[in-house]
């Protein structure tokens, strides 16, 4: 099937690699018009380039960015059909070792601009009266304890409600604008490449770091990438508050406790 979202103008926020990167080639494959939005120029450039899109620089932590930047979507393409919430960071530390920067830094990428991205898009989204999808990124770690980032932990749980207390704000005020949340399992990224080197410094430093110990084989950006091409599209127009998990059975498994 090709133009699962033909038309539809769509943003992706942490768009230059990763799961932002397979959202904007699988977006644009399908006929949407890709904002690449990312603060890594060189990389969103050159993605954008390849696939025929827009790169805008956009730190997702500042709102008054996120007003300038959706100024310039209406300005350019007249409408926003899809955000994609995706950027995100996570610092190791649990609950006892995280600290106050580590904690601001890590829900300013993700629970903060979340909010912001939210608030600013619905009313433009809403100008259009076509049917429009928010995409929230969260993390099996919004559902489950995942004890060694417990900062990354609070925001993604954070992301969870935000989306549906704003489905519910949507769909009770009769706007075509539908907000899930997508939880991804272990996916090959930039982050998770990083972040095992992370974990073992983290432990290294402080044993209470100690990770977890469920697991399967890590998926794909692509595993994550047709879900979010799923929900931008209308085929998925009766989905909407929903908690969308990819994880290959990790929250299904039994937990291990020693
Ligand atoms: N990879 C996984 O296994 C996995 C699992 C669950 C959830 N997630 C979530 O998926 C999302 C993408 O993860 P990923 O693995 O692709 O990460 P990644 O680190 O590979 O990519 C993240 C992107 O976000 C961008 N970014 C970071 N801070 C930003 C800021 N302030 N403003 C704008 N862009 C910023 C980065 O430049 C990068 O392009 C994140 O929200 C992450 O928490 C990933």
């Amino acid at each position: 099937m090709t133009g699962r979202v033909e038309g539809k103008v769509c943003v992706v926020t942490g768009g230059a690699m990763g799961l932002g990167e397979s959202d904007c080639r699988l977006l644009a494959r399908e006929g949407g018009k890709v904002i690449v939005a990312d603060i890594a120029d060189e990389k969103g450039k050159a993605l954008a380039a390849e696939i025929g899109a827009e790169y805008y620089h956009l730190d997702v932590t500042k709102e008054a960015s996120w007003v300038t930047f959706l100024a310039h979507v209406k300005d350019r393409y007249g409408k926003l059909n899809v955000l994609v919430n995706n950027a995100g960071i996570v610092i190791p530390g649990t609950v006892e070792t995280c600290t106050e920067e580590q904690w601001r830094a890590v829900n300013a990428v993700s629970t903060d601009a979340t909010f912001y991205g939210m608030k600013h898009a619905i009313p433009l989204m809403r100008e259009s009266g076509e049917p429009c999808s928010i995409v929230n990124m969260s993390s099996i770690a919004g559902i489950v304890g995942v004890p060694y980032v417990f900062a990354y932990a609070a925001a993604k749980g954070a992301i969870r409600l935000m989306s549906k207390a704003a489905a519910v704000h949507c769909a009770q005020n009769g706007d075509k604008i539908r907000v899930n949340s997508v939880h991804p399992g272990g996916i090959v990224t930039p982050m998770t490449q990083a972040v095992g080197k992370q974990v073992a410094e983290a432990i290294a430093r402080d044993p209470r770091n100690k990770p977890s110990v469920r697991g399967t084989t890590p998926g794909q950006p692509d595993d994550i990438g047709y879900m979010v091409l799923y929900l931008a599209s209308d085929e998925s127009k009766y989905t909407n508050g929903a908690e969308m998990i990819v994880d290959n059975t990790v929250t299904s498994m039994e937990g291990i406790v020693p």
